[in-house]
């Protein structure tokens, strides 16, 4: 179904995720006519009346939106509130009764989605009441929309399956990975798959590596609490970096339905080489930023950030050497690299080719230039190829560049990863979200590592200045097989 109907329960209705990006998504997916019959319950502690969490809502639509806003008393005024205690029945009954009339009055099916938008903490409490308190006991559909972080490591993140598995089935728990909602995240497989040209290039006899970074620019800021429980091992690889490996290393699925597409990623996962013990400084490097400047302006250093241990250990930069042992990968290394207060916010994914075989050309330094793929994720979106051409009186070869920007369906830009999400998760497509085994595979190599540094200190953090691409190490971790980081800032799709 195309228009779908559904009540869509927000829990954390009044947090930073409903605000920024879930209530503005649905605003889009509302103008664009891609709704049929719905209404939202917002759901959160404080008290609120309905009208002022309208209020709210459209105040969060206002600020990040630039679409046309005349539509927002009406979008708004299917918005309800309940104000919550996550542990009382009383208060899921309440609920219920509220979800029955409104299912009733609007006509939705007894469809149901129940989004998640808060701490973890009480992601298994609230499935449990859920299923208990008769929330769930509808003729339609019913989803339950989980954020990250999806546990800590993989012994918190069973217990927390466990949990949510006894009040809803594997097909019906949607784990968002946003990445998996980016445009050209989404890309990947087309470009793959939809391409004579590359396919047969795509294994260890044409690609000599590959590299993804993810680097921002912005720091901890106020998530200090959370980040130092966390680090960007947990926080950017466990999910999205892995998640972006699984799909360049996946075989062609045989169609691209959910379940073969994630069969496909959960073999990679399963062929990742293990990196344990004394192994893993050799395979990964940590970084946590000092002061330095962004902007021309002066910033702090991590352990300066609020909530912030003076002395914390925790890394907010990772670069990492992943293998994957099976026949198409054996020898090409996967690079990756994630990082906070780095000199630019962008995501690049590049593939390196093999050079030629022998060398007609002279080469000079500069001459020719391996042929790259680089698949621009974010900022810019696009796709730009590297070849060697002869150009002007010139008789040797040189580095061109083809370019292609992606602009979207409208010419403007591709529509937000939530928005995707959120209107795949309303028709019941689950492919753009991790299934367990997904999670579980990822936690188990993530934990080897995070053991390793738990138990270490890192005596020389800070080691890398804000407004930087990191620590030499992870220059140093590319030299030691003969590579280098493609520096980001000098890919772009437009210029030749
Ligand atoms: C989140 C992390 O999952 O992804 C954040 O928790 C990070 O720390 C963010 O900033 C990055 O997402 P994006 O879409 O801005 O690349």
């Amino acid at each position: 179904n195309n228009r779908p109907t559904a009540l869509i329960m927000i829990f954390g209705a009044t947090g930073d995720l409903a605000r920024r990006k879930l209530y503005p998504s649905l605003y889009r997916l509302f103008t664009k006519g891609k709704l049929d019959r719905f209404a939202v319950v917002g759901v959160a502690r404080r008290s609120l009346t309905n009208e002022e969490f309208q209020d709210n809502v459209k105040e969060s639509i206002g600020s990040h939106d630039h679409l046309d806003e005349s539509k927002m008393d009406e979008f708004a005024s299917k918005f309800y509130y309940h104000s919550h205690d996550v542990t009382d029945s009383e208060s899921y009954s309440v609920l219920k009764g509220l979800a029955a009339e409104l299912d009733s009055h609007y006509r939705l099916d007894g469809n149901r989605i129940f989004y998640l938008a808060m701490a973890p903490e009480f992601f298994g409490t609230i499935a449990e009441h859920l299923k208990k308190d008769g929330l769930t006991d509808v003729e339609g559909f019913k989803r339950l929309v989980i954020e990250k972080p999806f546990g800590h490591d993989l012994e918190s993140a069973k217990v927390l399956n466990r949990q949510i598995r006894k009040a809803f089935p594997e097909n019906e728990i949607y784990r968002i990975d946003h990445y998996l909602g980016k445009e050209m995240v989404q890309n990947i497989e087309v470009i793959r798959f939809a391409n004579s040209i590359f396919e047969p290039l795509w294994n260890n006899r044409f690609i000599s590596n590959i590299q993804i970074t993810s680097s921002e620019v912005l720091g901890v800021e106020e998530r200090g609490r959370y980040y130092e429980t966390s680090g960007a091992l947990r926080d950017m690889v466990q999910n999205h970096m892995l998640q972006m490996v699984a799909l360049l290393a996946m075989e062609p699925p045989i169609r691209l339905t959910t379940e073969e597409i994630r069969s496909e990623k959960v073999r990679v996962f399963r062929a990742l080489r293990t990196v344990e013990g004394s192994d893993v400084n050799s395979y990964f490097v940590r970084g946590q930023y000092g002061k330095g400047k962004i902007n021309e302006s002066d910033v702090p250093a991590y352990r300066e950030q609020e909530m912030v241990d003076e002395a914390s250990n925790t890394e907010t930069f990772v670069a990492g050497k992943l293998m994957i042992d099976n026949f198409r990968w054996a020898g090409v290394p996967f690079y990756i690299r994630t990082g906070k207060r780095m000199e630019v916010k962008s995501t690049k994914i590049v593939v390196e080719f093999k050079e030629m075989p022998m060398d007609l050309y002279n080469r000079q330094e500069g001459s020719v230039s391996p042929n790259l793929l680089v698949i621009h994720i974010q900022p810019e979106e696009g796709i730009t190829l590297h070849l060697n051409a002869k150009k002007g009186q010139h008789s040797g070869s040189t580095p061109v560049k083809l370019s292609y920007a992606n602009k979207g369906i409208d010419g403007l830009n591709t529509p937000e990863a939530y928005e995707k999400l959120l209107y795949d998760c309303l028709r019941g497509d689950a492919t753009n979200f991790t299934h367990w085994d997904e999670v579980a595979l990822s936690w188990s190599f993530v934990d080897n590592i995070s053991e390793v540094w738990e138990n270490e200190k890192e005596a020389s953090f800070p080691n890398y200045e804000s407004g930087s691409m990191g620590p030499d190490a992870a220059e140093q971790l590319l030299e030691k097989d003969g590579f280098f980081w493609w520096p980001v800032t000098n890919l772009d799709v437009d210029k030749c």
